[in-house]
């Protein structure tokens, strides 16, 4: 049996989109029909907007999930959603411990491996984000900044066949920059090698998706570098035509 993950291609519109926006959703599942990918492919919309597009997206070719939830299954946490609710409303992946919510919310790996724990105990894939600053980069840290956060952010009773990896450098998201494809190689494969490490033979079959500024025109040289399983997509995700255009990185045919 072949152990080469099937990549994901996942949208995360952030906190983007109302009800107007399930237009665009409409216009991708049309493009996705017309033009099947060897790809999954994940839509990550506000809380907000689940319970509708769970009940639109049934039975197609693209899966649901949540930008984030508590690590408790339930209690006195106002304004908090656990995984159970995620679950309970059509969802079959969570995001946790994207940058954003690091930065804005302090969450530390610690809190990240505990949220990954209650995902995967609601049977959620979990997407678990991992990156450096820009001035981790240019001190040389990036490798052991990666590493670092990976071994704490990833729960000790982690199931490897429902764990993602997204690495996004920091200084990627949303600025129109990238690494090089050199750059990702080199720290994708270091994570191969931990995931090795952790999971033993199953850390071959983990997704490790790249995320930050990926696009159209950029997707098919990043999704070719070497364990590159995939892409976490911000704004791109907005628009069916750009994030369809990503997902064409995985038609035979547009290669
Ligand atoms: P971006 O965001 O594609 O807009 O850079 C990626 C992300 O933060 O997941």
């Amino acid at each position: 049996m072949s152990m080469e993950p099937r990549p994901l291609v996942a949208g995360n519109w952030k906190m983007n989109g109302l009800k107007t926006s399930l237009a665009e959703t409409g216009r991708l599942s049309t493009l996705l029909k017309e033009r099947s990918a060897s790809c999954d492919v994940l839509i990550c919309p506000p809380f907000t907007l689940l319970m509708e597009l769970a009940a639109f997206f049934a039975g197609s070719a693209v899966d649901l999930g949540a930008q984030d939830c508590h690590p408790q299954k339930s209690g006195a946490h106002t304004g908090d959603i656990s995984a159970e609710m995620l679950r309970d409303c059509g969802c079959s992946y969570v995001i946790v411990g994207h940058s954003e919510r690091r930065a804005d919310h302090g969450e530390s790996s610690e809190l990240v491996a505990q949220k990954a724990a209650a995902g995967q105990g609601e049977d959620l894939t979990t997407i678990i984000c991992v990156g450096e600053t820009e001035a981790e980069r240019d001190q040389g840290k990036t490798l052991d900044v990666v590493s670092g956060q990976l071994k704490k952010s990833i729960p000790g009773t982690a199931d490897p066949a429902k764990t993602v990896i997204a690495y996004e450098p920091v200084w990627a998201i949303g600025s129109g920059r990238t690494p090089t494809a050199g750059d990702v190689a080199e720290v994708h494969g270091m994570i191969r090698t931990r995931l090795f490490e952790r999971f033993g033979g199953a850390g071959q079959g983990l997704r490790i998706l790249y995320g930050g500024s990926v696009k159209p025109s950029n997707a098919s040289e990043l999704m070719a570098v070497t364990n590159v399983d995939g892409a976490l997509v911000g704004g791109a995700s907005l628009k069916a035509d750009d994030f369809n255009g990503i997902i064409d990185a995985y038609r035979a045919d547009a290669r």
